[in-house]
């Protein structure tokens, strides 16, 4: 993202059991000590810190302190998706970043003689000259029947329990089971087994019971697959099992009928459907506090490619088996996306080396898409099962303002700024929380509080509309002189209008806009609108605005 950035790194968490608050802490501490100029978290709370307000956890708080020694601060929303409130990414000082498909895709498949076609995952080379190759079962291919005392024998990890005579020249099948999960068994291991045996390629189905979690494209040496759908699995099963010819009285496999080619998965493809939310991408609304109350704080703040990142990997890491030994490893989550984000903030600061924390989030904000490559709404994946199928365009509480445009935010031409002291005022308004906000920052609250609909963010979140409200936004314009027009499109159940509608500002002046909203209907599930500012020079500011009416006059109509 930001060629020549400098990266400074802190070891806060461990191998397998993540790691302490107090470690992250001290990394930030750390790293604002040395003078970094963005702080980049792949790391979220394991859950929702108790307490009167979710902004006040040890995290959190550190962060703040980053903010006001002038850090831009990014994290990952957490891949806890896609159902509502599962944000692990809380407070309005940091930028929480979600995580979308890109457009490339490593599609591989597997085409079985009935001309039935499965796909799957795996950067492999496919079999050659699309010639069909005879399937065998890991299970009909045992050296020594009495081997059978491995449980696990179907996952291939031991070449010496199998008869090569069988296994040579054939796609040998091979099971996915939970073990692969947790590290016991790999697939390496079994492309081992494959090769030592000399077959042509191995086929691993999914054991029903491995479910809920992302299988990334791993990389294979030799022709693969893997059927990461338990319901594809069983379709390659039942085709193999009808094709097998059984002595009626030994019950020993005499003829493998099945056969099959695999297409192959190295090369990458590239889809139009693209960006989309990815169902583990965790959602808003914001939670408040630990009753979960919603906050007036838009979550996550925008989306960034998060799904199939190629990403540098230590060839000394031992994390992953798959990926020991290489330079590069395909990853997914949330924890992808922030770093794209970080980068471009690096790109952001050098364009504009005064910009505040908030000014570079706003940049980023304003100025995301709200299309895929189609021109249609981004669309949001909701359901880990089926999600292509499970999906419809995607709101601000699944994307924030949109997904990043690198082109837009070096040119956003308005900006919202927060300060500090905003980020205080609005602590202090939270009931009760004066002795915590002075635990944390040695900092008294004074009179000077204020609600987080008051605070300058570049989105509009209600979470209580009790009839109606007026919202107050500062802008401030930082390219050249430009008039700017405003249009917006009212959430359902409410009516908005804004002024001024238009607006002249100046370079380095501010300009304040009034937002007035009715409520017009009763309803307890969100609803979202959107206000633009159309600049003369072409800028496009982009506001999201999330609506939940609790009370409305029952009179007024919208
Ligand atoms: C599969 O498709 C090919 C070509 O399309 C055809 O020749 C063949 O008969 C089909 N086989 C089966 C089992 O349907
Ligand atoms: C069969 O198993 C024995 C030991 O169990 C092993 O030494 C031998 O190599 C195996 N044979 C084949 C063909 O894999
Ligand atoms: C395959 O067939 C055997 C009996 O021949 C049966 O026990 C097994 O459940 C079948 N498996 C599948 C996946 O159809
Ligand atoms: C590329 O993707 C399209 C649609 O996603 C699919 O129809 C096509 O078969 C793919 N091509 C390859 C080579 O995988
Ligand atoms: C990104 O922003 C630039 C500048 O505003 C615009 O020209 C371009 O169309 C945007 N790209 C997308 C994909 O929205
Ligand atoms: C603040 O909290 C206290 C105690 O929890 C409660 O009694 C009071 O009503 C709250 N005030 C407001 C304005 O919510
Ligand atoms: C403030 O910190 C002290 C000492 O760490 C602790 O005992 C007390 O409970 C804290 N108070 C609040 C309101 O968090
Ligand atoms: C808060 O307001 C009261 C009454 O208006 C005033 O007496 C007091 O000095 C103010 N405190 C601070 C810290 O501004
Ligand atoms: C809504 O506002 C009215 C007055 O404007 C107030 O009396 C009422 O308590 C509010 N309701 C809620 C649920 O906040
Ligand atoms: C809200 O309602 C008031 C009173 O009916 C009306 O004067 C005002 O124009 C309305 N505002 C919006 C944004 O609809
Ligand atoms: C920009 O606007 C200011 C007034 O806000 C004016 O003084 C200045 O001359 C304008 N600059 C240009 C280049 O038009
Ligand atoms: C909305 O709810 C309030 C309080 O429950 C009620 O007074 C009002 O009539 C309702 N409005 C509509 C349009 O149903």
């Amino acid at each position: 993202m930001a060629p020549r950035a400098h990266i400074a790194v802190y070891k806060s968490l461990y191998k397998s059991f993540g790691g302490f608050a107090a470690d992250v802490v001290a990394a930030i501490d750390q790293a604002a000590q040395d003078g970094v100029d963005i702080i980049s978290l792949s790391i979220t709370p394991n859950r929702r810190p108790p307490g009167i307000a979710t902004f006040f956890n040890p995290i959190d708080m550190a962060l703040l302190s980053a903010v006001k020694a002038g850090i831009f601060v990014v994290q990952a929303a957490g891949n806890t998706g896609p159902s509502p409130k599962s944000i692990s990414s809380f407070s309005p000082w940091i930028f929480t970043v979600g995580a979308a498909a890109h457009d490339r895709i490593y599609s591989n498949s597997i085409v079985l003689g009935n001309n039935v076609t499965i796909t799957g995952v795996g950067l492999a080379p496919g079999t050659d000259n699309d010639g069909m190759y005879t399937l065998v079962s890991a299970i009909h291919a045992l050296n020594d029947t009495s081997a059978g005392n491995d449980m696990y024998i179907s996952e291939c990890q031991d070449a010496s329990n199998f008869n090569q005579d069988i296994v040579r020249g054939n796609l040998l099948i091979c099971s996915y089971s939970i073990r692969f999960v947790l590290g016991l068994s790999t697939i390496k291991q079994a492309l081992e087994t494959a090769k030592s045996l000399s077959a042509a390629g191995v086929v691993f189905y999914m054991d029903p019971y491995v479910i809920g979690f992302q299988l990334n494209p791993i990389p294979m040496r030799i022709p693969g697959i893997v059927i990461p759908s338990p319901d594809d699995s069983k379709v390659l099963l039942q085709y193999y099992n009808s094709s097998l010819v059984k002595d009626e009285t030994t019950k020993k496999v005499v003829k493998f009928g099945g056969v099959a080619y695999i297409s192959g998965g190295i090369k990458a493809n590239f889809s139009s459907s693209a960006p989309k939310i990815m169902y583990y991408s965790a959602r808003g609304p914001d939670p408040e506090d630990s009753f979960l109350d919603t906050a007036d704080i838009l979550k996550p703040n925008i989306v960034a490619p998060g799904n199939y990142i190629w990403a540098a990997w230590s060839s000394l890491g031992t994390d992953s088996v798959e990926f020991q030994g290489e330079n590069f490893a395909m990853m997914s989550g949330t924890s992808m996306a922030a770093p794209h984000i970080a980068g471009l903030a690096a790109l952001i600061k050098q364009r504009f080396p005064l910009f505040t924390p908030s000014a570079i989030g706003s940049a980023l904000s304003t100025t995301a898409s709200l299309n895929d490559r189609n021109g249609g709404p981004i669309m949001a994946q909701r359901a880990y099962s089926n999600p292509d199928l499970n999906q419809s365009p995607a709101t601000p509480f699944d994307m924030g303002s949109g997904f990043v445009n690198a082109t837009g935010a070096l040119d956003p031409g308005l900006i919202f700024d927060s300060s500090y002291d905003d980020y205080m005022s609005f602590l202090c308004g939270i009931n009760g929380s004066s002795p915590v906000v002075f635990n944390y920052t040695g900092e008294t609250c004074g009179n000077s509080t204020m609600n987080a609909i008051d605070l300058n963010l570049p989105s509009i979140t209600i979470s209580n509309l009790n009839q109606s409200t007026i919202v107050h936004r500062t802008v401030t314009n930082i390219g050249s002189n430009e008039t700017y027009s405003v249009g917006w499109s009212a959430p359902y159940g409410a009516s908005v209008k804004v002024t001024p509608t238009h607006f002249f500002v100046g370079n380095g002046e501010k300009q304040v806009l009034s937002v007035f909203l009715n409520a017009t209907m009763n309803n307890t599930i969100a609803s979202y609108g959107r206000i633009g500012l159309f600049g003369t020079q072409g800028h496009v500011v982009n506001i999201p605005l999330s609506v939940i009416v609790k009370i409305s006059y029952n009179t007024t109509a919208g």
